[in-house]
């Protein structure tokens, strides 16, 4: 038997990332869990309507991705704490900037992207932000023959309902492989 436990998002976790926009002429940047694969190049951010990083991405039309590792998690979840309304959250960070020249992004972190705004989808609460990735940038040190190797990265994973970071495990098996062990011959 299963309890039923109201309409409650069991989706976690997810990855923790630092979402960087110019806002007033500076960079800030974010702490966003609620991130989606909308295509394979299009990303979504969730991202409450009161935040000051909104009003950056809708003015410049960019916004970065940028993947924080286990060793960045008190600078994370601090991005998360404070506002750049009162507080310059740049500061803990060695900032650059790529072709869209309006989106920051952190050296600390070993993979970036740089996105642009695509649409933006009006949630009550939620400005959900979908950008088209433009380029991303990656430190030699996380790549495995030019693909971004994930156990190099240790992202930080977001769960909701524990309120805690978690890394990431091992892997299991290959995909689109494992499968075809189940084979039945009636396709
Ligand atoms: C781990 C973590 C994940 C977060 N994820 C989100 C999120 O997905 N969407 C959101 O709107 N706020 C999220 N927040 C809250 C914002 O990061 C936080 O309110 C931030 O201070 C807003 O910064 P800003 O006012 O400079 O834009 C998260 C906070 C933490 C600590």
């Amino acid at each position: 038997m299963k309890e039923k436990l109201g309409g409650i998002n069991a989706l976690y976790p997810t990855p923790t990332t630092l979402v960087g926009a110019t806002v007033n002429g500076k960079p800030n940047f974010i702490t966003i869990a609620h991130i989606g694969i909308m295509t394979h190049n299009h990303i979504s951010l969730g991202m409450g309507k009161s935040h000051y990083t909104n009003a950056g991405i809708k003015e410049n039309k960019t916004f970065s991705v940028c993947l924080p590792s286990e060793s960045l998690v008190a600078e994370t979840d601090y991005c998360g704490i404070v506002t750049g309304k009162k507080t310059d959250k740049a500061i803990l960070f060695d900032v650059f900037y790529g072709e869209l020249k309006t989106a920051p992004m952190i050296q600390q972190c070993k993979v970036c992207m740089e996105c642009r705004l695509d649409r933006i989808i009006d949630f009550p609460s939620h400005d959900v932000f979908v950008g088209e990735i433009v380029q991303t940038y990656a430190e030699e040190s996380v790549l495995s023959e030019r693909n971004v190797d994930v156990s190099k990265i240790k992202p930080l994973l977001f769960d909701m309902n524990s309120k805690k970071y978690w890394a990431l495990g091992g892997e299991i098996a290959k995909c689109w492989n494992i499968g075809k062990q189940l084979k039945t011959g009636k396709t």
